[in-house]
């Protein structure tokens, strides 16, 4: 028989909201009948309810068209003007089911008896939905099968016996049974296992394994914490403002490591006083810690040219720009994305920053950009960003092992030119937002090899603030959601000697 870990399986899972309109009594204030009498839905009778329809219509923009499900989520909500509850229950059921995908696939094959593969993407979008409604939420069956097939009917017409029968089928069994049926048996292969149970692709939760030294109950512990939606966090700009002050006026709590963290409790950041002023900005306590880290390192002589060489949108230089205002020093932000290095000249508003939208591999060959030169640099590579999965909920789906090698080369690259950039004495900050080791040791070790000058690492422990726990074994240090409450952000200071 085939096991799945029952003591924790779910407590990783989306939470089970009620739904607008729906009571603790099981009764669906918005349409009561029971899909078990068998009456039919009434022909080309459109879905009743707007939060799905918002739902449906954005998990089907992020399969046919690519598209980012925060993106053109807030694009349909603000289209069809939906807010409150009614905006949260088609958030949740959109990254829900974006982010349960490849688990709620396995049941709608196995109940469908065909692979989803098979299945027209309009109807196969809807299931998906509604089997996220039956099986993760505490919206009652009859209207999670009845709402669906009534989707199936307006957006896959003659789909919608077939939807009627899968629905019906896959409500026979709540999830515990399915991911039995479903799940690989853990003693077997428990990446296969966890990766039904906790919604990762098995080489992802390989990677996060091989970086948490293959220990697999602290990795379901990570996988757990990569369902749950991220606490929105603000930084508080050193010299505008005083993150316990700020913490106050925005009704947040300080955070529990970054000086400059505060955590909200609700509340939509764009229509705060203190980031339409420029005191604060959003961003996660672990891109803050990084940043910090870096000018935290001590340099001997010289320190007022500091290099930002992958800035755009622009949150670390935001940081990074509100202290060298206090330092008297001068930052150069460096981003190859035209739009982007226009995001940061809007981030970096008032402050000694001076952006220049090109290659960050131009050091050396562009004037702007001379060889040993600053006295702290910084490169952010661009990676795979599965360090912050939380926030991305159809990334982990559309993310390939084939996009390693071209994103790899490119920030040894980065790393090469930096290292360049850097003056002998001064320190390299290489960050990355994914905890993937070859993202993460493997171009630190390459890419100092490969650039022809000589360096050190520094501990980069003792630069983040004392006593956070879990930082390993050092010199560099890995960030973990499950353990600091942040993203996975990677840390490696070096020390150019020569
Ligand atoms: C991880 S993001 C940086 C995030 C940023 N530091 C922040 O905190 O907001 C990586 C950035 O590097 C940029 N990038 C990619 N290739 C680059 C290159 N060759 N030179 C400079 N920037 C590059 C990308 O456009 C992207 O904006």
């Amino acid at each position: 028989m085939t096991e799945h870990r029952a003591s924790r399986p779910h407590s990783g899972g989306p939470r089970r909201p009620a739904g607008p309109g729906y009571g603790r009594d099981g009764r669906d204030g918005r349409d009561g009948r029971d899909f078990r009498s068998g009456r039919a839905p009434r022909a080309g009778r459109p879905p009743s309810d707007p939060a799905r329809q918002a739902a449906y219509e954005a998990i089907a923009a992020v399969h046919r068209d690519d598209a980012y499900a925060n993106l053109v989520l807030s694009e349909i909500l603000g289209g069809m003007g939906l807010h409150g509850r009614d905006a949260a229950f088609a958030t949740e059921l959109t990254y829900g089911t974006l982010r349960a995908l490849g688990t709620i696939d396995l049941i709608i094959a196995d109940a469908a008896g065909r692979e989803v593969a098979r299945i027209d993407p309009p109807a196969r979008d809807a299931l998906r939905l509604g089997v996220y409604q039956l099986l993760y939420t505490r919206v009652p069956a009859h209207a999670a099968v009845n709402q669906t097939v009534d989707l199936v009917r307006a957006v896959a017409p003659g789909a919608s016996g077939f939807a009627n029968a899968v629905m019906r089928t896959v409500s026979e069994t709540p999830l515990d049974g399915w991911l039995t049926k479903v799940a690989p048996d853990y003693e077997a292969d428990p990446i296969a296992n966890l990766s039904v149970i906790h919604h990762h692709p098995q080489w992802i939760i390989r990677s996060f394994a091989e970086a948490l030294g293959g220990d697999l109950e602290e990795t379901a512990r990570l996988l757990i914490e990569d369902n749950q939606p991220p606490a929105v966090h603000l930084c508080a700009r050193p010299g505008r403002a005083d993150a316990i002050d700020l913490a106050d006026e925005v009704d947040g709590v300080p955070g529990a490591f970054s000086p400059y963290a505060v955590y909200l409790n609700g509340g939509a950041p764009r229509e705060m006083a203190a980031i339409r002023e420029g005191r604060a900005h959003v961003q996660d306590e672990g891109s803050q810690l990084v940043a910090a880290a870096l000018l935290a390192a001590p340099v001997e002589g010289r320190d007022n040219r500091w290099l930002d060489l992958c800035a755009g949108p622009g949150g670390k230089t935001g940081l990074i720009g509100a202290i060298a205002s206090g330092r008297g020093a001068e930052v150069t932000a460096v981003e190859v994305s035209e739009h982007r290095a226009r995001l940061v000249d809007q981030a970096t508003e008032g402050m000694p920053v001076t952006v220049l939208p090109m290659d960050g591999r131009s050091v050396g060959r562009d004037p702007d950009l001379p060889e040993e030169s600053f006295d702290r640099v910084l490169v952010d590579a661009p990676c795979t960003g599965l360090g912050s999965l939380r926030r991305r909920p159809e990334a982990r789906w559309r993310r390939q092992p084939a996009d390693l090698p071209p994103l790899t080369k490119l920030q040894r690259e980065l790393l090469v030119a930096a290292l360049r950039a850097v003056r002998p004495g001064g320190v390299v900050a290489y960050v990355t937002c994914s905890p993937h080791m070859v993202e993460t040791q493997v171009t630190v070790s390459e890419g100092a090899r490969r650039s022809g000058v000589e360096v050190d690492f520094v501990d980069a422990r003792p630069l983040l603030p004392p006593g956070m726990p879990g930082l390993g074994p050092g010199p560099t240090v890995q960030l973990w959601p499950h353990r600091h409450g942040t993203d996975a952000m990677f840390l490696a200071v070096l020390r150019r000697t020569s």
